[in-house]
């Protein structure tokens, strides 16, 4: 079954179409966008090997001709270089203003090919297949795009929303256990953030979504977009609750920073890891009940991932190193650190009112 869920932005509503198979809709659904019959493929080689071949086979049975470029996999392809070699490769396939890009990938070729597409010939228009969960719940949904800068991930770019989302949920068959648990961090984060009733769910539900059951996964990552396509039209531009979204990622940006973006620990991980911190911290400070850090714990556990600083391999930063990195993250205002906490489990908020002493213990708990 195909849900379809409409981020309803004025002047740039786009549906988010999820479901097993709807990679084989591409052709039929980018051919309703008009524009030229011949589309553009920026993806990765590690995707291109697995989904490239159905992607122009179906985009072929809608009449549409293709070319693809394959980018290197990797968090270190979002850069000038690759950027500048996608734009470039565009301007080869001459697209024009009234044409359609497809970024098909997880993350980082999402998040590249939006930003390409967002500065070629001043924006053309793009459809993103997001092949990772964490692209299909969060990244190929509400059109931040762009790369990263030595200073830090994701500091050069644009809000460009995409025209279209095929999230084909048959393709998440195709991740590593480890990948598929780290994009589930990203699940979970939204029944912390925003809906106890489907943390509950995701409670009952998500060791089988981890073994493959295609229905939980289809449910999963349609509340999930649901969830953040409510937000993106509240806050398209994160004034105010998009912030929202990144319960547990103070945290995880400094651990992400603290090991070099590397392997030790994949961004949704950390989410993982951040979302559990948020609510020890907020438990610390009064705010939720004593219980509920556990709980989220329990749950984190209970599903094969980590849940605090020590399931990290390898050193790590003392404490007071770690809050330094926060203090570069992006949420950083005037010099405060903001941090996404919870009165309990579906109630997040934003506050700055946060004394670094209770962070500190926080992360040496938890270390
Ligand atoms: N990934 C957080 C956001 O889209 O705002």
């Amino acid at each position: 079954m195909t849900a379809t869920v409409t981020v309803d932005l004025p002047g740039r509503a786009y549906d988010v179409m999820i479901g097993g198979g709807v990679l084989a809709d591409a052709g039929a659904r980018i051919a309703a966008l008009g524009g030229r019959t011949h589309i553009a493929i920026l993806t990765d080689e590690t995707v291109a090997g697995l989904h490239l071949d159905a992607l122009q086979a179906a985009l072929s049975a809608a009449g549409l001709t293709s070319d693809a470029l394959a980018l290197p996999p990797g968090e270190s392809t979002k850069n000038w270089t690759q950027l500048s070699r996608s734009v470039e490769w565009l301007l080869d396939q001459k697209v024009e203003r009234g044409d359609i890009v497809v970024a098909l990938g997880g993350g980082v070729i999402g998040d590249l090919g939006g930003f390409a597409a967002a500065i070629l010939r001043r924006g053309v228009r793009f459809v993103q297949i997001p092949t990772t969960l964490l692209a299909q719940v969060d990244s190929s949904v509400g059109g931040k795009t762009g790369i990263n800068a030595p200073h830090g991930k994701n500091l050069i770019g644009a809000f460009h929303q995409p025209s279209l989302v095929l999230a084909d949920t048959d393709l998440l068959a195709s991740l590593s256990r480890r990948d598929f648990l780290a994009g589930y961090g990203e699940v979970v984060k939204y029944g912390l953030l925003g809906d106890a009733a489907f943390f509950d769910w995701l409670d009952d539900n998500a060791a089988a979504m981890v073994a493959g059951d295609a229905a939980a996964r289809a449910r999963a990552v349609t509340r999930s977009v649901q969830m953040k396509a409510e937000i993106v039209q509240r806050d398209e531009t994160e004034q105010g609750d998009r912030a929202l979204l990144n319960l547990g990622h103070t945290f995880c940006h400094a651990l992400e920073a603290a090991t070099g973006y590397s392997d030790r620990l994949l961004h949704g991980e950390g989410v993982a890891i951040g979302c559990a911190l948020a609510f020890e911290l907020s438990a610390r400070l009064g705010l939720c009940p004593q219980e509920v850090p556990s709980r989220v714990r329990a749950h984190l556990e209970k599903i094969g991932m980590k849940k605090d600083i020590r399931d990290i391999p390898g050193d790590l930063p003392p404490p007071d190193a770690l809050l330094a990195l926060m203090g570069q993250d992006k949420k950083v205002q005037d010099g405060v650190l903001r941090f996404i906490l919870a009165h309990d489990i579906g109630a997040a908020f934003v506050t700055s009112d946060v004394p670094s002493e209770a962070v500190l213990s926080v992360l040496r708990d938890s270390a």
